[in-house]
C-alpha cells in the first residue's frame, strides 16, 4: 500500500495534526535530539504492528517507548525498591535525554512492542518537538530508528523520505539531530545494570551515577576484540550500513592503507577531517565525518555521510576508524563497527 506522505514543519499547528494522526493508529515519524523515530501509539497492537511493516524490521527486535514525563512511566513497567532507586537515579541524572531504560514490563504494554519479552524499554527523549508531539497525543509512543531495517539511523527529514516516503503517513520536520547516533541502552531489569547500546550517555557517566557497576554486554564490543580483518558470519551483524560494502580502518597508518586500497579497487573514502585534504589530492572521492579526537562530531555526522558515501556509487568503501578504546569513542566505534559488519582492518598488525 502506498501512502502519501505528508511533509510537516514544527508549527503548533502541524504538531496538532501530527497527533491527531498518531492518535488514529497512524505512523509519523518525528525528530529526537538522537535520531529521527518511525512513532506509532504504542498502546495500540495494530499501530505498533505497521511500524515492523513499514521499516521491514525482524519481528524479535523490541522497540522503545518514548515519554514525555514522568507520570507516563509508572503505568507501563514493574518496579521494586532497588530497581525503582537505581531508574531514580539515571532518570534525575539524564532524563530527558537519550537515555533509554529497559525495565520489567506492566500487563499494558504489548508483547507486540517488546517482541514478546517480560521487559519493556523506556526513553524520554529532550527534543523540544518529540516532548511536545508526545504530550499532544497524550500517548506512550513506541519509535524505532526511521529507517529501513540495515541502513544508516535517520538524522534529517530527508534521510527519513528517502527509505519510507510512500510507507508512512507523516515526517515532522525538526532539522537536523544533535546527538546523531541512537540513545545509551541501559537494562536495568538484571541484578546488575548492564549496557545494550552505548550512546549519547557514557558509560563511566552511568558507573558515576549508579554508585555501582555497569556491565558491558557482549554484543557492543566482541567482534572488536579478534583478529586483523574479521567478518561476521552472515549478514544478521550488518546494521547501519549504507549499500556500498564498507570495511573500517584503523591504527597508525589507516590513511595509507584506505589510499592503497581504494586506488586499487575504485573506492570511496569516508575519513577524518585532516585527512580529507590528503585524499582529495589523489583524486579519491571522499566524504569526512568530523575531527579525529572528536567523538561528539563524528557520532553526530557519522550517519549522514555513510548515507553520503552511497552517492558517489563505488563498488566498495572504506571508513577512517578512531584506534582509541576511550569510554568516550565507544558509541561511534560501535556504530561503524557494525555498519562494516565488523570487517575491520588494523594497520598495526602485518598486513596479509
Ligand atoms: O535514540 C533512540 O533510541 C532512537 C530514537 C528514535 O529514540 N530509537 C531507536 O530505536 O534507536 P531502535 O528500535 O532503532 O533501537 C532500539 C534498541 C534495539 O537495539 C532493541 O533491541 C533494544 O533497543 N530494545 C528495545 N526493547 C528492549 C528490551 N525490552 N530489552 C532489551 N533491548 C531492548
Ligand atoms: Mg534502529
Amino acid at each position: 500500500m502506498s501512502l502519501n506522505t505528508l511533509l510537516l514543519d514544527s508549527s503548533r499547528p502541524s504538531l496538532e495534526k501530527a497527533a491527531s494522526l498518531l492518535r488514529e493508529g497512524r505512523l509519523v515519524a518525528l525528530p529526537t535530539e538522537t535520531v529521527y523515530g518511525l512513532g506509532a501509539n504504542g498502546l495500540e497492537e495494530s499501530a505498533v504492528k505497521a511500524i515492523f511493516l513499514a521499516k521491514g524490521r525482524p519481528q524479535d527486535n523490541p522497540l522503545i517507548l518514548h515519554i514525555a514525563d514522568r507520570a507516563s512511566l509508572a503505568p507501563l513497567v514493574r518496579i521494586d525498591g532497588e530497581t525503582g532507586r537505581r531508574l531514580l537515579l539515571v532518570a534525575d541524572a539524564f532524563w530527558p535525554g537519550p537515555l533509554t531504560v529497559v525495565l520489567p514490563k506492566s500487563g499494558l504494554v504489548s508483547p507486540a512492542v517488546t517482541a514478546g519479552l517480560d521487559t519493556v524499554a523506556v526513553r524520554m527523549p529532550s527534543h523540544p518537538v518529540a516532548r511536545a508531539l508526545i504530550s499532544l497525543a497524550g500517548l506512550p509512543i513506541a519509535a524505532p530508528s526511521a529507517n529501513l531495517s540495515g541502513s544508516p539511523s535517520p538524522t534529517t527529514a530527508a534521510h527519513v523520505l528517502s527509505d519510507l516516503s510512500g510507507k508512512i503517513d507523516a515526517v515532522v520536520d525538526g532539522g537536523p539531530c544533535e546527538v546523531g547516533v541512537e540513545s545509551t541502552v541501559l537494562d536495568l531489569s538484571r541484578p546488575l545494570p548492564r549496557l545494550l547500546r552505548p550512546g549519547g550517555i557514557s558509560l563511566s557517566a552511568l558507573r558515576g551515577t549508579l554508585g555501582l557497576d555497569v556491565e558491558v554486554d557482549r554484543a557492543v564490543t566482541a567482534a572488536l576484540s579478534e583478529g586483523e580483518e574479521v567478518r561476521a558470519p552472515g549478514m544478521k551483524y550488518r546494521h547501519y550500513a549504507p549499500k556500498t560494502p564498507l570495511a573500517a580502518v584503523t591504527g597508525p597508518n589507516a590513511a595509507a592503507l584506505m589510499l592503497e586500497r581504494a586506488k586499487k579497487e575504485g573506492g570511496a573514502i569516508l575519513c577524518f577531517d585532516e585527512t580529507l585534504p590528503f585524499f582529495r589530492a589523489h583524486g579519491i572521492p571522499c566524504v569526512s565525518y568530523g575531527p579525529e579526537n572528536d567523538f561528539s562530531a563524528q557520532a553526530h555526522s557519522l550517519f549522514s555521510a555513510l548515507r553520503a558515501l552511497d552517492a558517489f556509487s563505488k563498488p566498495i568503501a572504506f571508513a577512517q576508524m578512531t584506534a582509541s578504546s576511550s569510554d568516550r569513542a565507544m558509541a561511534v566505534v560501535n556504530r561503524l563497527s557494525k555498519s562494516a559488519g565488523f570487517h575491520i582492518l588494523r594497520t598495526e598488525e602485518p598486513l596479509i
